[in-house]
């Protein structure tokens, strides 16, 4: 398995963002989700002109990964002009397989500027485990 470091999920975040489809925000997002394998998914955001069909960065890489049979995931790189902070749709989205994994946001520059986990994001959140609880 190839090992890849915090930065270079960060540099797989700023190539993915160069291809979101921005026209309304102009706002960029790319996304590097490692999976537990090692596998990297990357995504970016995909806005429509009739707004709510808009898919984030984190989401897109995360159903590509679903999508090919990845369950669980190590960490995500989250690339922006403003290293922003995933919205409470991707994070709950994230929460649902990895509450654990690790959050990497980072400026399109390649600064990383905070690294924290998921369940720092999104605390005392909901998940698989509420509904299968007896
Ligand atoms: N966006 C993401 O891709 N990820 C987030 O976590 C926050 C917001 C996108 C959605 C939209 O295309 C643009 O950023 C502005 O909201």
């Amino acid at each position: 398995m190839t090992t890849i470091n915090d930065q270079q999920l960060v540099a797989a975040a700023i190539a993915a963002s160069q291809h979101a489809y921005i026209p309304y925000s102009r706002y960029a997002v790319g996304a590097a989700l490692l999976a537990g394998d090692g596998t990297l998914y990357t995504g970016c955001n995909v806005e429509s002109a009739s707004f709510s069909p808009t898919i984030c960065a984190e989401r897109t890489a995360l159903v590509k990964a679903i999508s090919e049979g990845q369950r669980d995931f190590m960490a995500v790189a989250v690339a922006t002009r403003d290293a922003g902070s995933p919205c409470g749709v991707c994070r709950q989205l994230l929460y649902e397989f990895s509450p654990s994994m690790r959050v990497i946001l980072a400026d399109l520059d390649g600064n990383l500027r905070l690294t924290t986990t998921l369940e720092e994001l999104l605390p005392h959140g909901f998940g698989p485990f509420d509904l299968y609880a007896e």
